[in-house]
């Protein structure tokens, strides 16, 4: 299987949006996918396997700081790098784009995400309690400095 790394288009809202609401809770409207390509700075990636999309991650980056968001890889083809593939491509893109550092809230009971990003140098700089809906959870706001 050859995945393929991209910036996300316009095109691939509706795919996203439908990964989106199979692994969110709470999850973005194609309306909302669509508008992150129309704003310059939102950068989000997809990773495209066997011709369709099956993960993406991006970030909004306000004063230098790149808050990321909806990492997500669907989930048969979870365990593969991936995710990997996608941080390390956003983070090395932001570094040469702006950001000065990165963040991102994590739900504290999420060890696959915990662990990824950790991989990629993020630790846990605090606690934001009762942030997440349906379930109600904590949040780790996690940094890369
Ligand atoms: C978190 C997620 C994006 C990881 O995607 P993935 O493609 O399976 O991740 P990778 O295969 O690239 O693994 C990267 C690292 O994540 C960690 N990881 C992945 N799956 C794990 C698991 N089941 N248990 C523990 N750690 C895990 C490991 O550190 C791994 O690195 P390693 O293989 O060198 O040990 C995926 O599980 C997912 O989409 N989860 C649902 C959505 C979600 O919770 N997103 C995060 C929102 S903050």
């Amino acid at each position: 299987m050859k995945t393929v790394i991209r910036p996300l288009e316009k095109a691939d809202a509706v795919c996203l949006a439908e990964l989106d609401r199979k692994s969110f809770s709470l999850p973005w409207s194609v309306a909302e996918f669509e508008q992150l390509t129309a704003r310059d700075y939102c950068t989000y990636f997809v990773a495209e396997a066997d011709g369709r999309i099956v993960g993406c991650a991006g970030y909004v980056l306000l004063c230098g700081e790149a808050d990321i968001d909806k990492v997500v890889v669907e989930e048969r083809f979870r365990g593969q790098g991936i995710a990997s593939e996608l941080m390390r491509i956003l983070i090395d893109y932001g570094e040469q784009h702006g950001a000065e550092a990165f963040t991102l809230e994590v739900r504290a009971s999420n060890e696959p995400a915990i662990r990824l990003y950790e991989k990629y140098g993020f630790v846990t700089e605090g606690i934001r309690p009762g942030f997440y809906e349906k379930p109600v959870e904590d949040a780790k706001i996690m940094w890369r400095r």
